[in-house]
């Protein structure tokens, strides 16, 4: 069976999908199973933000075929982990957790690296920079999960 990976921010719009798109450049796909979705549902249907597709682009990957999609409880029993951009949007997960199964299952995306950073800054209203920062801090914590995911 394959090990599944879910990226969460708040809009699937911005960060998740870089996220995903990262992760799923860096595994085997026979053996790992990336998606991401937002807490909110005010882009459901869409692209990710074209600054976004962009950067990825820039950096060789294509997530331009993405369609953002809502968390949903299901969620909880199909994923094996799920990582959160940011502590707003943790809080958020974790208050619809049911047990302690869905609980062990939500963490922080930068815990995974031992940056000083603990969140992905939402770079909604960021220029393009600020999609250039988040791509490098996802990539970094993107590297240490894909070597754990390895040694598993
Ligand atoms: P994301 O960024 O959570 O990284 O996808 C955002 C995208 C959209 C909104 C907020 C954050 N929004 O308010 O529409």
């Amino acid at each position: 069976m394959k090990t599944k990976v879910l990226m969460v921010c708040l809009g699937n719009i911005c960060r998740s999908p870089l996220a995903e798109g990262i992760l799923k450049n860096k595994v085997n796909p026979k053996s790992i199973f990336v998606d991401s979705a937002g807490t909110g549902g005010y882009h459901i249907g869409n692209k990710p933000d074209s600054r976004s597709i962009d950067v990825a682009k820039k950096y060789g990957i294509d997530i331009s075929n993405q369609r953002c999609r809502k968390f949903s409880y299901s969620d909880f029993e199909e994923f094996d982990y799920i990582y959160v951009m940011d502590t707003n949007n943790y809080n958020h997960i974790m208050s619809l957790a049911r047990n302690e199964s869905d609980v062990n299952k939500v963490m922080l995306l930068l815990e995974e690296n031992n940056i000083d950073i603990k969140e992905v800054p939402d770079p909604y209203y960021d220029a393009a920079d600020g999609f250039e920062h988040v791509f490098h801090l996802i990539d970094t914590a993107c590297i240490a999960i894909a070597m754990k995911l390895k040694t598993h």
